[in-house]
């Protein structure tokens, strides 16, 4: 099968075509004929070599997380060969760059029927991310108020349809750029980062950081007594100082971090979204699986809205 290895960490344009081993399959798994991908802001962090503790320091690598394709053999009681299926792996371990994908039955489910399966891979990483940090760590609440940082980005276009569909009430962070494509996306409100600042005394039920830009103390007077600070960021880069972790630390019952995991459950009810009409990807580009240098620049580089996506040729 034909696969993009990085035979090093590095530049985008370490991307090599070759054909490699097709993985091999244990018990629950499937192996899935993989026909799309996308590009994640971590595949890019894991193509430079900054997780290279946790990936490997040697050796070639196919990175990638997500996936859209069909069954072609299975190891597994939950899917069956031509079952066309969406979903991601963990960022970390990757392999999603390659026409045969071995995944865990738990990190699959039913692409919708209404999707081409280049659509469909732009949503399972970014979208799941959106579901599970408003509706498991911000606990969103119908017909609420929510603040999206950052709503014109992979995470972002998810999180202002999620809210919009638990009836909030929306306003939006992106840049002048951006700014009607946010309205189109639902946004009853759009805060242009460039130019203005969100209103101090504006309080929200729930603040999502999809940028991973601020810590809960940044925004501290912006959230409701009861309220909820969720952001899509990780480790120590959260902490700016000592002085503002322990800030946060005081906080911490206000704010979660996002860590986003491949769920079935999670992408069924993505599933079901779209299926009702209440979730599309927005796809900004597609670039074919020789074409990761430029998919990668593109998203390195910035100022697309919604997802660059990956077509991968049987
Ligand atoms: N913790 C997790 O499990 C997890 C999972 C997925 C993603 N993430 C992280 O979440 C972040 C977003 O991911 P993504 O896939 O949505 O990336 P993306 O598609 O590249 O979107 C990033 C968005 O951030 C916006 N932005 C940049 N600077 C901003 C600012 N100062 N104020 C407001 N918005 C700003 C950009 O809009 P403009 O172009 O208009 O500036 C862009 O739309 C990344 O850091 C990613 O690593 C974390």
């Amino acid at each position: 099968m034909k696969a993009a290895v990085i035979e090093e960490y590095g530049s985008a344009d370490r991307f090599v075509i070759k054909d490699v081993e097709q993985p091999g399959l244990e018990d629950g798994q499937i192996l899935v004929s993989n026909r799309a991908s996308s590009v994640n802001p971590v595949d890019t962090l894991v193509r430079q070599g900054k997780t290279k503790l946790i990936t490997g320091l040697f050796g070639e690598h196919i990175i990638g997380s997500d996936f859209s394709g069909v069954v072609v053999e299975t190891k597994s009681k939950k899917f069956k060969v031509g079952d066309e299926v969406f979903g991601f792996k963990n960022a970390l371990k990757g392999h999603a760059y390659a026409q045969l994908v071995a995944v865990d039955e738990d990190n699959a489910a039913l692409k919708p029927e209404g999707l081409s399966f280049t659509e469909a891979a732009a949503l399972p990483l970014a979208a799941s991310t959106a579901w599970q940090g408003m509706t498991d760590d911000g606990k969103l609440q119908p017909n609420s108020n929510v603040l999206i940082n950052g709503c014109t980005g992979g995470v972002g276009t998810a999180a202002v349809q999620i809210a919009k569909h638990y009836g909030c009430t929306v306003t939006g962070v992106c840049s002048t750029a951006n700014v009607e494509f946010a309205k189109t996306l639902g946004c009853d409100k759009v805060i242009d980062y460039k130019t203005e600042k969100v209103p101090e005394n504006e309080q929200f039920d729930l603040y999502f950081d999809a940028t991973g830009n601020y810590t809960i103390s940044d925004v501290k007077n912006n959230i409701a007594p009861d309220g909820m600070f969720v952001s899509t960021r990780g480790g120590m880069q959260d902490v700016k100082s000592t002085l503002q972790g322990a800030a946060d630390l005081l906080l911490q019952s206000k704010m979660k971090i996002v860590h986003v995991k491949p769920q079935t459950a999670d992408l069924q009810k993505l599933q079901l979204l779209v299926d009702q009409g209440k979730l599309k990807p927005y796809i900004a580009a597609t670039f074919g699986l020789e074409d990761l240098q430029q998919a990668h620049e593109m998203q390195e580089k910035g100022g697309f809205t919604g997802k660059i996506a990956i077509a991968i040729e049987e």
